[in-house]
């Protein structure tokens, strides 16, 4: 069994210890533990983790700007994978987001990420071929 409980900036070290074990997944330096706490200040509640035992085997965290909804950093380890747990984990974070009126998430995804694909496609995501993303970095934040 496993227990989902709201994300803390004190499970900030074990978090970053499930992605660094984790390919397909990208920890920039808006992962530091000083951005961490920020993010989860400004989305209070909409980060989760998830215990499984006296381990913390998953974590999702998501955040809105108003209008929209964006998820990021969902992992399972490989040993509690295909349980639901990631699903589990998502659905909080809508249902919370929901609740603030946000109705509609996104979510990057690396191209060579073919699992995660698979998972958020099983899930009923669409993925958006109408749309490019762009993004800018100041001088000097290349690892932003
Ligand atoms: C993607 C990931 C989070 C899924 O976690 P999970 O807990 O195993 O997912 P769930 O058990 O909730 O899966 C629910 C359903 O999604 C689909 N699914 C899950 N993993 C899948 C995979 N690797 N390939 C295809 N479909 C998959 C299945 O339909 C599954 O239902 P089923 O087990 O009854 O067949 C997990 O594989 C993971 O941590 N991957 C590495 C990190 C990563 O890439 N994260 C995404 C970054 S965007």
């Amino acid at each position: 069994m496993y227990k989902i409980r709201p994300m803390t900036a004190d499970d900030y070290q074990a978090v970053v210890a499930l992605m660094k074990q984790t390919p397909g997944v990208s920890l920039r330096e808006a992962d530091s533990r000083e951005s961490t706490s920020r993010y989860l200040e400004r989305n209070p509640g909409l980060s989760f983790v998830a215990e499984i035992g006296d381990r913390l085997g998953a974590c999702v965290m998501s955040g809105h700007d108003g209008r929209r909804g964006y998820l990021q950093h969902l992992v399972v380890l490989p040993e509690y994978r295909r349980r639901g747990i990631a699903t589990a984990l998502v659905e909080r974070c809508l249902a919370e987001l929901e609740s603030l009126g946000i109705l509609k998430c996104h979510i990057d995804v690396f191209k060579t990420n073919a699992q995660a694909s698979a998972y958020w496609e099983s899930r009923g995501w669409r993925l958006r071929t109408d749309i490019n993303r762009y993004s800018f970095v100041r001088t000097g934040a290349e690892n932003a």
